[in-house]
């Protein structure tokens, strides 16, 4: 266990803390539900994308992939939020790639359910994450790598203040085919107040 795991943190209704063994239930019900929604912008290698939805999110999966988060988190390469809405599970917020040295920087991933969409809480949690990546963990840069077809993200990383870096061609494979990113960031100095503070302020 270091400072910066596990950690948590809230901003009214909404909250981020690490993934746990009893939300398997909640996040296999999450992710089926939500296929339409999710599968077009959710990166994932060509293997699994042979298997069916279902089976790729049963709460098997999602052990196994706990326990793969776990290791991340414990080595100090990712960390693995969950995001609560009045303390129920409806995404999650992941810190990975974590590069040390020079560099101090980390790719961030985002989703929600589509239920509470539209309600701000994606923005928030990030906000929170990347405040804990900043002053806890004490990395200097986060990066987000969006499609250029998602309006709903590209609102996220533009309400935020990141900036677009540049565009990556046939960057990572989703939904069936290597597709472009645009790579968003935002270094410590952006934010000496933290981002919470500025996206909260306005
Ligand atoms: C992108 C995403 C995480 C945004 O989360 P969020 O908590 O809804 O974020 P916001 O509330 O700030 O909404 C962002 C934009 O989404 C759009 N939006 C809002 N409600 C929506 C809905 N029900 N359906 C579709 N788009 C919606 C709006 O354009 C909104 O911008 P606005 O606030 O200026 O109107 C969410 O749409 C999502 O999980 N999408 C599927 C997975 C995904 O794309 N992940 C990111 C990969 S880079």
């Amino acid at each position: 266990m270091t400072l910066a795991w596990p950690a948590s943190y809230s901003h009214g209704p909404v909250g981020v803390r690490p993934l746990r063994l009893r939300d398997a239930q909640a996040w296999s019900e999450v992710r089926i539900r939500n296929r339409a929604w999710l599968e077009p912008w959710e990166g994932a290698p060509e293997a699994h994308g042979r298997a069916p939805w279902e089976d790729r999110h049963s709460t098997g999966v999602y052990l196994a992939l706990l326990h793969a988060l776990r290791r991340e988190a414990r080595s100090g390469r990712g960390f693995p939020f969950a995001v609560t809405w009045e303390d129920r599970l409806v995404g999650q917020v992941t810190a990975a790639n974590v590069v040390r040295g020079a560099f101090d920087s980390a790719t961030i991933g985002y989703w929600v359910d589509s239920e509470v969409a539209g309600r701000g809480v994606v923005p928030t949690a990030v906000a929170l994450v990347v405040d804990h990546l900043f002053d806890v963990v004490g990395l200097h840069r986060v990066e987000a790598n969006v499609r250029p077809e998602n309006a709903p993200s590209l609102r996220v990383v533009d309400k935020l203040g990141f900036r677009c870096e540049g565009r990556h061609e046939r960057y990572l494979f989703i939904d069936g085919a290597w597709r472009d990113h645009l790579t968003y960031a935002l270094v410590r100095e952006d934010v000496p107040r933290g981002l919470l503070h500025r996206f909260t302020a306005g």
